[in-house]
């Protein structure tokens, strides 16, 4: 009877949260909440959204997810791959967060967008899809963790996505674009393809780059990833329009009676009690995460929701480690600031922030009857607009980025007079490197750091792992990104209140520290004296560069330092805040990915990212959260129940005013 009740009230629920209600109203959220749930995902973006769905294939599964953002409501600024990234992004879709003032750069804080919306950064992401070299997943394992090479995640790059060949045959040709099937999923939720439509500067790119020598790779996604390339984008290719975390993992199993979401509910605490048994961890006892805490948009009142078998932590990079924080889990000193109990301390849980710095250069060119995206405009704007809601076709189908060309060290130190030599290059990865990261690291970071960075010289070392990307636009635009950064940031929560006085901006201090190691920047300016090589070659020529100050002078390294002190900006790829490592070097979860010294909290999103590959990491981490679910899976039958029932603790409002304060229940 209890179940048939329960069932039903299952059903009856999502299907009102499914077809007319997935967005629950925020007035009467406690009306549709479960008492208590299997699962609880923490973030609704791309890693989030993965696991929900694959672990609500079990009928018998609860899952809630809780997501801070909206649904989107699909603007063309979302799905139109020529419109993305133009205007800025689509505003309620953006946390906005910015950093602190970048000390070893200039004194200024930068923007930091980060998906504020269900599907999180693959609503705002420039859709490119790339996923570096064989080693550096191998260098993921050599740290520390059993399963996760290349080889080891590969069948899950596979299960992510539908990968569609199709491309016309004057493409193939011209742009070199033959991928290996043999690396690529067809039956998986992310669709993955080629635009229809390419400018012919991209055909001007990759054989400039050619003439230096530089290999022009037909599937950079192949486990060799130093050349100039093609990239596949995250689209559908039937319809060119964008493929993201939502549209892939929740819109085809809104129908799944067990599978709830709560959108514009922000998650701003992890309860946990004692387990009674210790098992095998360097902790006394097993931390519990029985409930989490929640406050919808705007609100002030908290309140809290059970959960059976995890929680789930997939809020990203910046926002996950704040939470652990908040929650009494991390360092130390940040928890002493903080002044909540120390649940665990982890030293490790908001530090390795790791993020590529991008520097945007301009080369204007400037060859007559030029097509380039500069010329979308009026009438043309009209017709290219009414192709592509035709036919998906045209100049609407090309992203911002297509065309790349990631650099080795070995290509750089022939290309460039004065070279990064590869030896003198390796004296940087040395113990002095460790200084960098500042006076307070603690010696489990700088033990952790260490590892990194023999694996990191080995990385830069090898022809088939790229130190430096350059990003091509159509218009004149290439941009240098710092692949490999030595530099370590951290994430700090401000306040024990992560949104304190119903503000949505969460309380957090973010800083990259890009440059703390001046290898980073050093890499950019190379970056700055290779396209100045490139725009000189002999196919590049053609379009005319004509690039004004500071762009026609890259002989002058106090100039191009200024001018990369002065315009690095993220690249939207933080990882390592929660690092899949050893705790003694620094880590937060092991290989299958629970917070040390936990029972049942696990994090699945890029911060569990130990070094930071040399590409764009929404494949990575499609890849990681399906490989993730398959933990939990796995882990579904051997956990046991919680020592003190859960659902003893009612579902009710937690106290707003002293968010460490609230009661363990006592077991
Ligand atoms: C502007 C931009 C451009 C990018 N371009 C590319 C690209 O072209 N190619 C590429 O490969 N990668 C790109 N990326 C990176 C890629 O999108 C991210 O790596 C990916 O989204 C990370 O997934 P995640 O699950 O770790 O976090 P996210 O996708 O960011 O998801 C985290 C989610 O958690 C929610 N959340 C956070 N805190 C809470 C809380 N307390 N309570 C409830 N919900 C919470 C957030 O709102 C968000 O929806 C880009 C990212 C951005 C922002
Ligand atoms: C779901 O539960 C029922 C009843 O306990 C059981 O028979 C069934 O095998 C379970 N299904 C799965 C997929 O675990
Ligand atoms: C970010 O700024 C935009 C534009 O001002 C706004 O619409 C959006 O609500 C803001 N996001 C958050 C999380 O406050
Ligand atoms: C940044 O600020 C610090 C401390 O105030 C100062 O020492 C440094 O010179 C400043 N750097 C720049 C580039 O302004
Ligand atoms: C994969 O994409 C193709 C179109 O490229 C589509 O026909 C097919 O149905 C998709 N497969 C899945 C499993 O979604
Ligand atoms: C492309 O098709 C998908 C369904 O397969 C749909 O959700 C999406 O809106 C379409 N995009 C455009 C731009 O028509
Ligand atoms: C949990 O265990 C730790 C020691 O392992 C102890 O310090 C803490 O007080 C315990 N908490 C509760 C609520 O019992
Ligand atoms: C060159 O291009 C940049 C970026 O598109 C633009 O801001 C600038 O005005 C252009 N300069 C000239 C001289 O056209
Ligand atoms: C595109 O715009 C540029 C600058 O406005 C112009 O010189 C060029 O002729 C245009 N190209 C086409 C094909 O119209
Ligand atoms: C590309 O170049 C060819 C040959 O010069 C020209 O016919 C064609 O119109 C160009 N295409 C675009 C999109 O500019
Ligand atoms: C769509 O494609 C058809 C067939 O190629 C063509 O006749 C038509 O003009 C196209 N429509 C638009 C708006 O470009
Ligand atoms: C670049 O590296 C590739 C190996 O990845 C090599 O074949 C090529 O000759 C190198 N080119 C230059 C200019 O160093
Ligand atoms: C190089 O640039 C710096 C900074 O802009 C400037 O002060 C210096 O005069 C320049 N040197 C030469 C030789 O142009």
């Amino acid at each position: 009877m209890e179940i048939i009740k329960l069932l039903l009230a299952l059903l009856i629920q999502a299907s009102f949260l499914a077809v007319e209600c997935l967005n629950i109203p925020a007035d009467s959220i406690l009306d549709h909440l479960l008492p208590s749930y299997d699962y609880i995902v923490v973030g609704g973006g791309v890693s989030g959204l993965v696991v929900a769905n694959r672990l609500t294939e079990n009928p018998n599964v609860t899952v809630l997810v809780f997501e801070a953002g909206e649904l989107d409501s699909s603007p063309e600024a979302v799905t139109v791959p020529g419109l993305i990234g133009h205007g800025g992004f689509v505003p309620p879709y953006n946390w906005n967060l910015t950093t602190t003032p970048q000390e070893f750069l200039d004194n200024r804080s930068r923007d930091y967008g980060q998906g504020h919306v269900v599907g999180g950064g693959s609503i705002l992401n420039g859709l490119v899809m790339t996923r570096g070299a064989k080693a550096e997943y191998d260098a993921w394992e050599t740290l520390g963790n059993p399963g996760w090479s290349w080889r080891g995640l590969l069948p899950y790059f596979k299960k992510s996505e539908n990968f569609s060949a199709v491309v016309s045959p004057e493409y193939q040709n011209t742009l070199h674009i033959h991928p290996h099937m043999s690396v690529h999923g067809t039956d998986g939720p992310v669709g993955v393809g080629y635009p229809s439509f390419f400018y012919n500067q991209s055909t001007k790119f990759l054989r400039g780059i050619h003439e230096l020598g530089v290999p022009v790779l037909s599937d950079p996604n192949a486990g060799v990833a130093a050349g100039a390339t093609i990239v596949p984008s995250s689209i559908l290719a039937w319809n060119q329009s964008r493929a993201d975390g939502r549209r892939s993992y929740l819109d085809p199993v809104l129908d799944r009676p067990n599978l709830h979401l709560a959108t514009q509910q922000t998650v701003t605490r992890i309860l946990f009690v004692n387990e009674t048994s210790t098992g095998q961890s360097p902790f006394e006892a097993l931390r519990r995460a029985y409930a989490v805490e929640f406050v919808t948009l705007g609100d002030l009142h908290r309140w809290q929701v059970p959960c059976g078998k995890e929680v789930i932590l997939a809020a990203g990079s910046v926002l996950s480690p704040a939470l652990l924080q908040v929650s009494g889990v991390g360092p130390a000193s940040v928890l002493e600031d903080l002044q909540v109990p120390v649940v665990l301390e982890i030293p490790g849980v908001g530090q390795n922030f790791q993020d590529h710095g991008m520097v945007q250069a301009f080369y204007n060119y400037t060859e007559p009857g030029l097509f380039s995206a500069n010329n979308l405009t009026g009438d043309t704007l009209l017709n290219v607009q009414e192709q592509y809601l035709a036919n998906h076709t045209g100049p609407w189908t090309q992203p911002l980025i297509s065309t790349v060309a990631f650099i080795s060290l070995f290509n750089l130190s022939r290309l460039l007079d004065h070279a990064p030599n590869p030896s003198v290059i390796g004296s940087n990865f040395d113990h002095k490197a460790a200084l960098r990261l500042g006076p307070d690291a603690h010696p489990t970071i700088v033990e952790g750091y260490a590892h990194q960075l023999r694996a990191l010289l080995s990385l830069v070392l090898n022809p088939a792992v790229a130190v430096l990307e350059i990003m091509a636009d159509s218009i004149g635009t290439l941009s240098v990104v710092m692949q490999h950064p030595l530099s370590r940031g951290t994430v700090r929560a401000l306040s024990s209140d992560l949104l304190s006085g119903g503000s949505v901006a969460p309380n957090i201090h973010l800083d990259p520290r890009y440059c703390s190691h001046d290898l980073d920047c050093e890499f950019l300016r190379y970056g700055l004296k290779l396209n100045d090589r490139i725009i000189k070659t002999k196919h590049m020529k053609e379009l005319k560069p004509a690039p004004a100050y500071p762009w026609n002078d890259a002989c002058n390294d106090t100039l191009l330092t200024e001018t990369i002190k002065a315009r690095i900006q993220t690249e939207f790829h933080p990882v390592g805040t929660t690092a899949m490592m050893p705790l003694a070097h620094g880590g937060v979860v092991s290989p299958r990915l629970v917070v040390y010294g936990t029972a049942n909290l696990r994090v699945v999103d890029a911060g569990i990212i130990p070094i930071l590959p040399a590409a764009h990491i929404q494949s990575a981490v499609f890849a990681i959260a399906e490989k993730a679910a398959d933990l939990i899976k796995e882990d579904y039958d051997t956990f046991q129940p919680p020592t003190p029932a859960p659902n003893s603790i009612p579902l009710g409002p937690g106290d707003p005013h002293t968010p460490s304060g609230s009661p363990e229940p006592q077991g």
